[in-house]
């Protein structure tokens, strides 16, 4: 199933937590929904899947819009929400029976559905225990196996990793990229390189506005902002940078701790060429032009920090 955002807009009060935003996942891609505190990941989940009321625009999953087919669009939405809220004083079995009730799973499936959660989620030795009982990422490993037990075609998980180990931060990463090739998955973070492990694709937000939909890769390596380290041989280092910063759409020129040249080149094409002919003309040599890749917390904080 599709999900479409269609110009999505939404207040508190005189704030826009959510301030027309527009975007769509296929089936088979992972979206990722990066965004600082308060950006607005949150209140996005809960519109798309039906708990609060936009008051603009529209969602459409599977092609009906979900705020007039809320009822049936739901039975194909797994939701692990920010809160996680659970029912403490049951037992993990009896929890995931009840959830698995509610999702009109027909009794003679439960068993295996429940079987299958306990494993993928690595829950198995903690079965019995009550849910109060549990330590935090097993709270978090429940939460995600409630929103899976009916095998939905959409997922949507609020900051799935939360509270987990690494091991297990590592099979959840693997059990998402899994059944994302067949379903729909949107799920938000705070971490990029999280989303680089998981997500065909990542939207950032900022103050309720996307501010990059981009692949990981393209956030990394954007070709319209790329910083290159060169190396020039036969010539004086200060008359190098002057010459080279009068090249258009370099900028930033500057001398690195290890005696490189470190420039930033705010065009799509044309700039190595431009630094080669520079060279020729002075009877300098490149012995090294490397691209720079940015590191992610320097992105992060580039596209959210005004
Ligand atoms: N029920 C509410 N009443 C008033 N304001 C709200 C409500 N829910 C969210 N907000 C405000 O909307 C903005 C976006 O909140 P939201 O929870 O969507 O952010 P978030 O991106 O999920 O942040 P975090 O990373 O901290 O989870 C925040 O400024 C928040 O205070
Ligand atoms: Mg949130």
């Amino acid at each position: 199933m599709d999900v479409i955002v269609e110009n999505l807009s939404k207040s508190f009060g005189t704030q826009k937590a959510v301030d027309a935003v527009s975007f769509s996942v296929k089936k088979g891609e992972i979206l990722g929904i990066l965004g600082p505190n308060g950006a607005g990941k949150t209140t996005i989940m809960k519109i798309l899947t039906g708990f609060l009321f936009p008051n603009e625009g529209n969602v459409f999953i599977g092609g009906g819009s979900i705020f007039k087919k809320a009822h049936k669009i739901k039975q194909h939405i797994g939701f692990l929400s920010e809160s996680n809220p659970l029912y403490d004083d049951m037992n993990v079995i009896d929890f995931l029976k009840f959830i698995a009730d509610i999702h009109n799973i027909p009794r003679y499936r439960m068993p295996t559905r429940i079987q299958d959660m306990l494993r993928i989620c690595g829950l198995e030795h903690e079965r019995h225990k009550t849910i109060r009982e549990l330590s935090k990422g097993y709270k978090q490993r429940i939460g995600i196996a409630q929103a899976l037990i009916h095998e939905p075609e959409v997922i949507i998980f609020d900051e799935p990793t939360t509270g987990l180990d690494p091991n297990q931060i590592f099979e959840i990463r693997e059990l998402i990229r899994q059944i994302g090739k067949e379903r729909t998955i949107l799920l938000s973070s705070h971490i990029l390189a999280e989303m680089e492990a998981m997500c065909n694709r990542v939207l950032i937000l900022n103050k309720g506005k996307i501010v990059a939909n981009n692949t990981p890769d393209e956030l990394r390596n954007p070709s319209s902002h790329r910083i290159l380290d060169i190396c020039i041989q036969n010539g004086d280092i200060a008359d190098i940078c002057s010459k080279l910063s009068l090249i258009e759409g370099l900028h930033e020129v500057r001398v690195t701790a290890h005696e490189k040249i470190r420039v930033h080149a705010s065009t799509d094409g044309g700039i190595e060429k431009a630094i080669f002919a520079l060279c020729v003309t002075n009877d300098w040599y490149i012995t090294e032009m490397t691209p720079v890749e940015k590191g992610l917390e320097d992105i992060f904080r580039q596209l959210t920090q005004n």
